[in-house]
C-alpha cells in the first residue's frame, strides 16, 4: 500500500496506473475510518483494477462553529484497518488549497476556529452568505463548484456552504487522481445525489456508485461522530433508527401521508430527548419534498443528542 502525501505524485502514481491498463476507483474519506468506509473499499475491490482511499479532513466543509478542530484524526489507525483490504493507495494529503506565499494557512482553516454569533434578525441566507465569506477568507482559494439547487434542502439549510465545501473537494480530488470510478455512502444520501448532479452536469467521466448505508448491531447508523456520544446518548439515538423501520413498515401497510410519517419520527425523537434539525420525506433524485409518499422517496433525518449531531435515511418505496 503506497501513502502519498502530495498531488503530484499521488497524479503521476494513478497515471502510471491508467497508462498499464488499469481501472482506478477512488473512495473519498475523512478518515477516522469504520466498517462503512471499509464497505465502500470492499466494493471498490470488486469494481476496478486498483483502489486509492483519500483521507483528508476538508476544512472548506466545516462552518465557523462546527468540529474541524475535534474531528477524530487517527491517519496511523485508518491505515491499519486498510491494510487487510489490499488498497493500492492512500493520498493522505498535507493540504489540499493554495498558500497564499505570505500565510501560514489556508485561510479557510484559521475560519473554521472563529466563533459566530447569530444576530437576532438573521436570516438563513444571510448565515449561509456569512459562512461562505468566512470560508473563503479572502486567502489563496477563490473557486468554487456550487450544486445550485440540490444543495439547499435539508442538511444545506443547517449548515450553510457545506456542499459547496464537498463538492469543491471532490472536485479537486478528481482532478488529481482522475479516477474512473468512485464511491461514497448513502449515509450521506444528499452528498451523494449533489456528486452524481455534479458530475452529470460538469462531465467528468468518472462512474458514481452509491453504496448501502451500514448500521451497527442494534441499527444506529455508523458514523465517524458515533465517539462523540455518551453511552446514555447512544441509547437514546437509537430513536432516530428505530423510527425510520417503523415508516417503512407503515408505509408497506399503505400508509402514504408524509405528515403522519414525518409526526411518527418527530415523536419518538423527541421522547427520547432528541432535538429534531429536519424530518423530510422527498423524492429521491431531486430531493424535491412530497406530501405522499408516491413515488420512490426517501425519508432523511438529522437530530441532536448532546452536542452530537446525528443523520439518517431511509429510501421508501410506495406499495
Ligand atoms: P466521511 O464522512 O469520512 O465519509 C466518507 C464516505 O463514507 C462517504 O461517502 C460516506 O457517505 C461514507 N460513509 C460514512 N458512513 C457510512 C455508513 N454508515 N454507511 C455507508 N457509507 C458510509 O463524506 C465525507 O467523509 C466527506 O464529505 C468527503 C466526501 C470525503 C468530502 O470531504
Amino acid at each position: 500500500m503506497d501513502l502519498l502525501r502530495e498531488k503530484n505524485e499521488m497524479r503521476e502514481w494513478s497515471r502510471a496506473m491508467k497508462r498499464a491498463g488499469k481501472r482506478v476507483a477512488l473512495v473519498p474519506t475523512m478518515g477516522s475510518l469504520h466498517a462503512g468506509h471499509l464497505s465502500l473499499v470492499q466494493r471498490a475491490k470488486q469494481l476496478a483494477d486498483v483502489v486509492v482511499v483519500s483521507i483528508y479532513v476538508n476544512p472548506s466543509q466545516f462552518s465557523p462553529t462546527e468540529d474541524f478542530g475535534q474531528y477524530p484524526r487517527d491517519v496511523q489507525g485508518d491505515l491499519n484497518k486498510l491494510q487487510p483490504f489490499c488498497v493500492d493507495a492512500v493520498f493522505n494529503p498535507h493540504d489540499l488549497y493554495v498558500r497564499d506565499a505570505n500565510q501560514s494557512g489556508t485561510g479557510l482553516l484559521e475560519s473554521t476556529t472563529k466563533s459566530s454569533q447569530q444576530a437576532p434578525n438573521e436570516t438563513i441566507d444571510d448565515k449561509r452568505e456569512l459562512n461562505l465569506k468566512r470560508q473563503e477568507g479572502g486567502h489563496g482559494h477563490e473557486t468554487w463548484v456550487r450544486v445550485e439547487k440540490l444543495e439547499l434542502p435539508l442538511c444545506g439549510r443547517s449548515r450553510p456552504g457545506f456542499f459547496r465545501g464537498v463538492a469543491t473537494v471532490v472536485t479537486k480530488l478528481f482532478n488529481i487522481i482522475e479516477p474512473d470510478v468512485a464511491l461514497f455512502g448513502k449515509k450521506d444520501y444528499q452528498q451523494w445525489r449533489v456528486i452524481c448532479r455534479m458530475v452529470r452536469d460538469l462531465d467528468f467521466a468518472i462512474e458514481i456508485i452509491g453504496c448501502d448505508l451500514q448500521r451497527e448491531e442494534d441499527g444506529l447508523a455508523m458514523s465517524s461522530r458515533n465517539v462523540y456520544l455518551s453511552s446514555a446518548e447512544r441509547l437514546q439515538a437509537l430513536s432516530i433508527s428505530r423510527s425510520l423501520m417503523q415508516v417503512k413498515e407503515a408505509v408497506l401497510n399503505g400508509i402514504v401521508d408524509v405528515s403522519s410519517l414525518v409526526s411518527l419520527v418527530k415523536q419518538e425523537i423527541t421522547s427520547a430527548f432528541g432535538r429534531v434539525d429536519y424530518i423530510e420525506i422527498s423524492e429521491q433524485e431531486s430531493l424535491r419534498p412530497l406530501q405522499f409518499v408516491d413515488c420512490p422517496a426517501v425519508l432523511c433525518v438529522a437530530a441532536w443528542f448532546g452536542r452530537v449531531r446525528l443523520i439518517d435515511n431511509i429510501e421508501l418505496e410506495p406499495s
